[in-house]
């Protein structure tokens, strides 16, 4: 994500760039031109700041959406677990790697609350307990318009939904990250209203691709990547799949999200992966796969309109975007 560059007058106070943040933003736009150049990604970081050894996730089965059925190369671990959005511990690609190597993820409470029959606070290992963990390879494509295929290891989204059994007036679902300053040294500068919010409708939830992921390679999930639970939407852009998820509600109203409080113009709601509306700052037609040189076309959902298009026939995608 890029933070909006507004004119001085424009900003309130409180949406005031701080300069140590404006540092940052231009160490991620080195960064990223260095990604653009398609450079190795083992050089970016140093050993210092290698997290634990990553635990394997036991009986991991396989799903119908593998390497095959993508087509494609895998992305390599290391740009997908050290080239991370993750506002809350820094706006630069390389902050999460380094500041969330002390996250605590144990134990992990996730609230599910609003519309539904079984309403509580739930231990995560008791929600995942009666689900077989799958894994699915997935590509991913960031507004930024940079790409990758990561293999998540995770539950269906609408298995956990059928499980806690929603209402009829459960027409969307509200997901919010943990927001704790003393772990978390992002959310002390006010870049975006935290806690980070995300959203979807009831039926994206429901559609067999959402995915709530608890790893990736076959390993626990990395702080860096949103453990110990975030969401995958694989036709959506990436600031959808939000991160180390506290909260779940189930509500009658569309959720306010992150970035749509923050640039309304700039990031819809539905925030659906499409090449012919473009970004109010550049194209959306082409992105780059991570490790590749040349720039490929971007297709409708990122490639998985067959699974979800029905959902939003009728709809004008240019103005819901
Ligand atoms: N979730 C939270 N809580 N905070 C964030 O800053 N960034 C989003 C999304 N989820 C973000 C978040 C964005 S912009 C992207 S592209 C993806 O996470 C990146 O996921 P990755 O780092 O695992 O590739």
């Amino acid at each position: 994500m890029l933070i909006k560059v507004k004119k001085a007058s424009d900003a309130k106070s409180s949406e005031i760039t701080p300069h140590s943040v404006y540092l940052d933003r231009r160490k991620f736009l080195a960064t990223a031109a260095i990604a653009g150049a398609g450079v190795a990604f083992g050089a970016i970081a140093p050993p210092a700041f290698a997290a634990m050894t990553p635990q394997m996730l036991p009986g991991v089965q396989k799903s119908k959406w593998t390497l095959d059925s993508v087509g494609e190369k895998m992305t390599d671990k290391d740009p997908v677990t050290k080239y991370n959005n993750f506002y809350e511990f820094g706006t630069g690609k390389t902050d999460p790697y380094k500041n969330a190597t002390k996250f605590k993820t144990k134990p992990w409470t996730l609230a599910i609350d609003g519309a539904v029959e079984k309403p509580g606070q739930y231990n995560l290992e008791d929600l995942l307990k009666p689900h077989a963990l799958e894994e699915r390879v997935y590509r991913m494509r960031c507004v930024e318009a940079w790409s990758m295929v990561i293999p998540w290891v995770g539950i269906s989204l609408a298995d956990v939904v059928k499980r806690v059994g929603i209402k009829s007036d459960a027409k969307y679902v509200a997901f919010e990250t943990l927001n704790d300053p003393k772990q978390m040294p992002g959310v002390r500068r006010p870049v975006l209203n935290w806690p980070y919010k995300e959203g979807l409708r009831i039926d994206e939830a429901m559609n067999p691709l959402s995915l709530l992921a608890v790893g990736l390679y076959g390993e626990e999930m990395p702080n860096q990547n949103g453990a110990p639970i975030r969401l995958v939407v694989p036709w959506k852009y990436g600031f959808k799949s939000i991160k180390s998820i506290v909260k779940m509600t189930f509500q009658a109203t569309m959720p306010a999200t992150a970035w749509n409080e923050s640039a309304p113009q700039e990031y819809g709601f539905y925030s659906n992966v499409n090449p012919t509306v473009n970004h109010r700052r550049w194209s959306q037609a082409k992105e780059r796969r991570i490790g590749d040189f040349l720039k490929r076309p971007t297709k409708m959902f990122n490639g998985y309109e067959e699974e979800v298009g029905q959902m939003y026939a009728g709809m004008d995608l240019r103005k819901l975007y």
